[in-house]
C-alpha cells in the first residue's frame, strides 16, 4: 500500500525493487525502465534484462508500466497501480540466445568482432528465397501486395543503430525506389512528426530498451502508425511495444561498443530492402545477385580477419591525434560515422565523420600537416568522387588511411592502405566496418582505455 501510494506521487522513469526490513517480500514496479521477473523453483529473480536470468530460469514475466509485483520466494502477485489483481502472463525464453562468456578472448569487443561471421549466418538463415531472389522476413507479416502499396519508409535509431538505419535507408531507396528516411530517435517525437498510417516504420535497436527509441515508437502508435522492430534482445520493451518485426539474432552483445549488432542490423535491413524491392523495382536476377552477395559475406569477413592489413600502423598514426576525420560517400558515409563513433567512444579521441563531398564545405579547415583522415572507398559508383576528396586532403598535408577493395589501384592514393575482399557494393558496409572496429579496439588498448566499459557510457540507455 505504501509503495502504491508513493508511486502515485513519483515522476520520471524507474525500475524499482523495494525491500522491507521485517518482511521477506520484494515489491517491484516500473515506469519506462525494463523490469523482468524470473520464476524459479522456490525462488524468484528480478532483472532489467531477460537474458541475465537465463542461467537460472527460462520462465519470465515482463512487468509493464503501471503494474506492481509482490514477490516471495514461492509466490508472485500482480496488481495495477489502482489495486486490481491479475494473473501473470509467463513467457518461456528461447534456449539458443548464445554464450556470453569471454572464453579465450581478452575483451568482449574483440570476441564480438570475431563472432560477426557466425552472427550473420544466424541472421540470414532461413530468410532468403534463393529461387525467387527474394527476402523472407516472416515476422513482418507483410505480403508482396502490401509492400507494393507502401508510400514511404522511416527508420528510427540511436548511435550505431541510427548508422545502420541510414544504410537501410539507402538500400531501400535503391532497391524499391520509394522514399526512405532514417531519423535519430531522440529528436523524433519532439519535432511533432506527421505520421502516415500506410507508411512503414522501423525501430532499430540492439537492446530493445533505448528510451529515446521507445518514445519514438509510442509517438508513432499514438498517431495511428505502426512500427516494426529490428531488435536483438528477444522480449525487450521495444520488441513488445512493436509486436512485430525482425529479430536480428546477434546473440548477447556485452561490450558497450556495438559491433556484431551493427552488422546484423544492416543484414536484416538489406533483407527487408530486398523484399520491398522485389515487390516493386528489383528484378529476380538482381535479387539473386544480392542474395549471393549476402551469403558470401560471413566467409569474406573470415577472409579479412585472417589478413587484417596494417591496423597497428593505422593505430600509431591516429592514437595521439587531436582529431580524426572519417570520410566516405554514398553507402560509405554512414559507415564513416560508425567508425568515428567507435573510436570516439572507446579511445576518447575527438572524431568527425562527414560524407566525403561535404568535406570541402567546412571540415577541410581542420586539416594541417600530418592530420589523419580515414577514407572508406569500396569499388562503387562514387569511388571516383572519393578520390577527388583524397586529393584535396593530401594537398593540405593530411595523411590518408584508406579502406578499399583488394587489388584496386586506389591503394596508391593511401599512406596506409587496408584492403578488404571485393564485395557487392550495396553490402560493402558489412566489410568496410570491420577494419574500423579493429582500429578503434587497438587504439583504445594502446591508450590504456577500458575497451569494454568506456567511461560515462551504458550498454542500454534507458533514460531520455
Ligand atoms: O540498444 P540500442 O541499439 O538501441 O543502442 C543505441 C545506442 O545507444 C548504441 O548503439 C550506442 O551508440 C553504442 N554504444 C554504439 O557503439
Amino acid at each position: 500500500m505504501a509503495v502504491r501510494r508513493t508511486l502515485h506521487l513519483a515522476r520520471g522513469t524507474w525500475g524499482l525493487c523495494v525491500l522491507f526490513l521485517d518482511h521477506d517480500v520484494i515489491v517491484c514496479a516500473r515506469n519506462g525502465s525494463p523490469l523482468i521477473i524470473g520464476q524459479g523453483d522456490d525462488e524468484m529473480f528480478v532483472s532489467s534484462d531477460p537474458h541475465a536470468l537465463a542461467p537460472y530460469t527460462h520462465r519470465v514475466v515482463f512487468l509493464e508500466d503501471g503494474e506492481i509485483a509482490t514477490l516471495t520466494n514461492t509466490s508472485m502477485k500482480l496488481s495495477t497501480l489502482k489495486g486490481k489483481n491479475f494473473n501473470p502472463n509467463i513467457t518461456v525464453l528461447e534456449e539458443d540466445w548464445g554464450v556470453s562468456e569471454l572464453g579465450d578472448y581478452p575483451h568482449y569487443m574483440l570476441k564480438e568482432i570475431y563472432e560477426q561471421p557466425d552472427a550473420l549466418r544466424h541472421c540470414i538463415s532461413g530468410r532468403l528465397d534463393r529461387v525467387g531472389g527474394n527476402g523472407r522476413l516472416g515476422g513482418l507479416k507483410l505480403e508482396p501486395r502490401d509492400l507494393a502499396k507502401v508510400p514511404h519508409v522511416r527508420l528510427l535509431g540511436c548511435g550505431t543503430a541510427y548508422n545502420a538505419a541510414e544504410i537501410g535507408q539507402i538500400m531501400i531507396e535503391k532497391l524499391a525506389r520509394i522514399p526512405a528516411v532514417a531519423h535519430i530517435s531522440s529528436e523524433f517525437r519532439h519535432n511533432d512528426p506527421v505520421i502516415n498510417p500506410n507508411a512503414l516504420h522501423f525501430a532499430v535497436t540492439q537492446s530493445g530498451e533505448t528510451a529515446d527509441t521507445l518514445s519514438a515508437v509510442k509517438e508513432i502508435h499514438l498517431k495511428g502508425g505502426s512500427v516494426y522492430g529490428v531488435v536483438n534482445v528477444v522480449g525487450s520493451s521495444i520488441a513488445r511495444e512493436c509486436g512485430k518485426g525482425v529479430y536480428i539474432h546477434s546473440g548477447p552483445e556485452q561490450a558497450v561498443a556495438s559491433t556484431k549488432a551493427f552488422s546484423n542490423m544492416v543484414a536484416a535491413l538489406s533483407m527487408f530492402a530486398l523484399q520491398v524491392g522485389r515487390s516493386r523495382a528489383t528484378s529476380k536476377e538482381q535479387g539473386k545477385q544480392l542474395i549471393n552477395g549476402l551469403q558470401e559475406i560471413p566467409h569474406l569477413i573470415e577472409e579479412y580477419l585472417e589478413d587484417q592489413g596494417p591496423i597497428l600502423e593505422a593505430v600509431e598514426m591516429i592514437k595521439d591525434a587531436k582529431c580524426v576525420l572519417f570520410l566516405g560517400r554514398g553507402i560509405s558515409a554512414p559507415v564513416a560515422k560508425e567508425g568515428a563513433l567507435k573510436l570516439m567512444e572507446i579511445a576518447y579521441i575527438p572524431c568527425l565523420a562527414y560524407p566525403a563531398g561535404e568535406m570541402k564545405h567546412g571540415p577541410i579547415a581542420l586539416l594541417e600537416e600530418g592530420s589523419p583522415v580515414i577514407f572508406i572507398a569500396p569499388n562503387d559508383h562514387v569511388k571516383v568522387k572519393t578520390i577527388s576528396a583524397i586529393h584535396e586532403c593530401k594537398a593540405r598535408g593530411a595523411r590518408v588511411i584508406l579502406i578499399h577493395e583488394k587489388g584496386d589501384d586506389i591503394a596508391n592514393e593511401a599512406d596506409i592502405s587496408i584492403p578488404i575482399p571485393p564485395v557487392h557494393p550495396l553490402l560493402s558496409p558489412l566489410l568496410t566496418v570491420i577494419p574500423m572496429q579493429l582500429i578503434a579496439y587497438h587504439t583504445a588498448l594502446a591508450l590504456g582505455c577500458n575497451v569494454d566499459r568506456p567511461r560515462n557510457l551504458a550498454k542500454s540507455v534507458t533514460v531520455e
